[in-house]
C-alpha cells in the first residue's frame, strides 16, 4: 500500500500557495487543499496543482442530504482529485451517496475518507452540545466502522488512533493522520503530537504535515526529512 508525506497547503490564496510549491524543484510532494485555499482560489487551483505533477487531497469535509453530496462528489471526481472527505456523521446513507457521485463512468475514482469527529470535538461538548453520552473513543471507533460499511477507504484521525482504527477496521483501511511534529519542532495549537517515525510504527499511511514544512526555513529540506522519518527513505 502507498503511504506518503502529504503536505497542508493552508495558504490563504494561489499566488502565495504556487510560491511555496515552487521551492520544491525536485520532487512534486502530495498536498492538501483546504477549505480557505479551495474557496479564495476556486477549483482552477486543483487543474493547476495536478497540472505541475502533485496529487491533491481536498479536504473539504462535506456533510449535508445524500442526494447534494452525491452530486457535489460528481463535481470534485471531475477535477481529478486523488483523495476526498466527508463527515461520517452525515450517515452511512450520505456516504454510500457520495460514492455513488465519486465513481467515473470508467470505474476509477478518488480515495474517499472520513473525518469520525474533529480532534477539536471532546467529551464535554459532545454531551452538552450534541447529546452523545457514549465515550468519545468508542464514537470515533464506530465512525471509523460505519465508514468501513459504506464502503469508504479510510478515516482521518490522530496517529494516536491509527493501530486502533486498523484492529477495528482492518489493515488495508487507510489512516490519514495530522498532528504530526519533528522530535525538535514545537506543537504550535496542536494537543497530541508524533513523530513521523512514531506515527509509522503507529501504523499511520499518510501523514498531514503543515507547519513544520510550510513555516521552515528550507521547506524542500524539512519535506525530505520528514519522507526520511517516515518511510525510512
Ligand atoms: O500545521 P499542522 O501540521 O498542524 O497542520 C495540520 C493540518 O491537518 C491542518 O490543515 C489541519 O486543519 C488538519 N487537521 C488537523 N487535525 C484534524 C483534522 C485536520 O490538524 N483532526
Amino acid at each position: 500500500m502507498a503511504k506518503d508525506v502529504i503536505i497542508a497547503c493552508d495558504f490563504a490564496g494561489e499566488e502565495e500557495t504556487l510560491k511555496f510549491l515552487d521551492q520544491f524543484t525536485e520532487e512534486r510532494p502530495f498536498v492538501k487543499i483546504g477549505m480557505e485555499l479551495f474557496y479564495s482560489a476556486g477549483p482552477s487551483i486543483v487543474k493547476k496543482l495536478k497540472d505541475r505533477g502533485h496529487p491533491v487531497f481536498l479536504d473539504l469535509k462535506l456533510h449535508d442530504i445524500p442526494n447534494t453530496v452525491k452530486k457535489t462528489m460528481a463535481v470534485l471526481s471531475s477535477l481529478d482529485v486523488d483523495i476526498v472527505n466527508l463527515h461520517a456523521s452525515g450517515t452511512t446513507a450520505m456516504m454510500k451517496a457520495a460514492l455513488e457521485g465519486l465513481t467515473r463512468p470508467d470505474g476509477s475514482r478518488p480515495l474517499l475518507i472520513a473525518v469520525t469527529q474533529l480532534t477539536s470535538t471532546d467529551q464535554e461538548a459532545l454531551e452538552k452540545d450534541l447529546l452523545i453520552y457514549e465515550p468519545i473513543e468508542t464514537v470515533v471507533m464506530h465512525y471509523a466502522l460505519n465508514a468501513k460499511n459504506a464502503g469508504l477507504d479510510g478515516v482521518v484521525c490522530s496517529p494516536l488512533e491509527a493501530g486502533r482504527v486498523h484492529e477495528v477496521c482492518g489493515e488495508s483501511f487507510l489512516t490519514v493522520t495530522p498532528g504530526v511534529r519533528f522530535a525538535d519542532s514545537k506543537a504550535d495549537d496542536q494537543k497530541r503530537v508524533m513523530t513521523p517515525e512514531k506515527a509509522r510504527e503507529a501504523g499511520s499511511d499518510y501523514i498531514v504535515v503543515g507547519r513544520p514544512i510550510t513555516q521552515a526555513e528550507d521547506p524542500a529540506a524539512a519535506y525530505r526529512r520528514c519522507v526520511k522519518e517516515f518511510l525510512g527513505r
